[in-house]
């Protein structure tokens, strides 16, 4: 199946006695067994089915199935939100004393996770000084059990180079895990690229409405745990939390989700409610629709922005100045993604003056919604960071992010104009340094 049929169909047999066309929501917390010898069947993993439904749960499972084949990856877990995502991808490689790579185009939580939460737990993150493969490579330790980035950076836009980025990783026998939250599968597929996890917050453009948390971990299967065992003890060694169970051995290619949903989803319980489940599997039916339109609507706006004088900067890969161009060709198909960031004539005033105007266009800090949505990350999302983390995140203090939605195109640009109208009240006809082409468009782009 190609990917708008994935995801219609994939992972749901309706059952003989009610064949729906709907996945059921099956809200159960638990499932009967047959008989005692079947409940502990089921409890040593010796037999496939459900028992409780922190573990799994069968709407939950067509998300998960559905999923992990659209981003061409194994197994899927499911979980209540994309930060949940994050840290279990993270707890299922690590332990004390070991460290991450990261790039430092992050979006804001995730920041925090890395920075501040897992050194609580003995994890060190190494942040690079931008998202260069060789700044990567150098960081990368005996220690090290993940290189961790966003396909494309939330709020940076910045597209990484996924391919690089694995081989690197792959070059010292350590996983690439990859946020795909921002493209989806539907522009990019990390996993045909080398990555070796992939998460998601499914509440973005996945879910596509606005109206449902919900994260996943897929696993691609393919990175060999066996043969680095001395890297990654938790997968080949006797685990006394479940009975002795050697994951690599029980379950093959799946170890990785299955102990993150044996050991992680288990005992730390950030379970996807199947109402959601049955919600983000809507959103995903028509999720290869709506990213054409979000795509095709934002590079209309990035056009009207580069044009328009009260516009300083913008940052929009889609555009050939853009240093990311290159990259949008190559792992985008030239879509560049429907977030985008700039700054107005008058800096942190008047952006502020035209974020107070927006009159459709609303003022919320999700992204990846229907409905156009504006954001300033440096008082919100990013607001925990120091001015010059910020710097690092691709974040400066006038920037606007735009979430460009899939209304009429015409009815965004005449929000956007009147909102740029209030913000720089004299009609600015020229600007220094202007070329044919406009202003500093993709100067911002090259965030440290
Ligand atoms: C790129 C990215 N990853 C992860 C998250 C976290 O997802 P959630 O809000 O579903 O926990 C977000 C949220 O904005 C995000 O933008």
């Amino acid at each position: 199946m190609r990917q708008e049929t994935i995801a219609l169909h994939y992972g749901y047999t309706p059952d003989e006695s009610a064949p729906t066309t709907a996945v059921p929501i099956y809200q159960s917390a638990a499932y009967e067994f047959e008989s005692a010898e079947h409940a502990a069947a089921l409890f040593n993993l010796e037999v496939e089915g459900f028992r409780y439904s922190r573990i799994s749960n069968p709407t939950n499972e067509v998300l998960e199935r559905r999923v992990a084949a659209m981003e061409g990856g194994l197994q899927a877990l499911s979980v209540s939100s994309g930060q949940a995502a994050m840290h279990y991808a993270m707890l299922n490689v690590t332990a004390p004393g070991t460290n991450i790579v990261s790039v430092p185009q992050l979006y804001g939580t995730t920041y925090t996770l890395f920075a501040h939460l897992l050194p609580k737990m003995g994890v060190t993150v190494r942040f690079a000084a931008n998202d260069s493969p060789k700044e990567i490579a150098a960081l990368i330790d005996d220690d090290t059990r993940a290189v961790y980035c966003e396909s494309v950076g939330n709020p940076a836009g910045n597209v990484c180079d996924v391919e690089a980025l694995a081989s690197v990783a792959h070059a010292r026998d350590v996983p690439l895990i990859v946020d795909n939250t921002v493209p989806t599968p539907i522009l990019l597929r990390p996993i045909e690229f080398g990555a070796d996890v992939v998460v998601h917050s499914l509440t973005k453009f996945m879910g596509g409405h606005g109206t449902t948390m919900g994260g996943i971990i897929i696993d691609s299967g393919k990175f060999p745990w066996a043969r680095h065992a001395a890297r990654f003890p938790m997968f080949t060694e006797p685990d006394p939390s479940y009975h002795d169970l050697v994951y690599t051995e029980h379950f093959g290619d799946a170890a990785y989700i299955g102990r993150c949903r044996s050991v992680y989803q288990r005992t730390l319980g950030s379970v996807l409610a199947p109402l959601n489940a049955f919600l983000l599997l809507q959103g995903i039916e028509s999720v290869a629709l709506r990213m054409e339109r979000h795509v095709e609507n934002a590079r209309r706006v990035a056009e009207f922005l580069r044009e328009d004088a009260r516009v300083e900067w913008l940052n929009y890969a889609g555009f050939p100045e853009s240093p990311y161009f290159p990259l949008t060709q190559k792992y985008l198909g030239g879509r560049a993604c429907s977030i985008m960031t700039f700054g107005i004539r008058g800096g942190l005033a008047a952006g502020t003056r035209f974020y107070n105007a927006l009159a459709l266009i609303k003022r919320v800090v999700n992204l990846g919604d229907s409905k156009s949505l504006a954001c300033h990350p440096a008082s919100t999302t990013h607001r925990q960071m120091t001015p010059d983390e910020q710097a690092k995140a691709g974040v400066t203090p006038e920037m606007i992010r735009v979430s460009i939605g899939i209304e009429h195109i015409d009815d965004i640009l005449e929000d956007l104009d009147q909102a740029l109208g209030a913000a720089v009240p004299e009609r600015v006809t020229a600007h220094p340094g202007m070329t044919a082409r406009g202003r500093s468009v993709g100067a911002r782009v090259s965030t440290p």
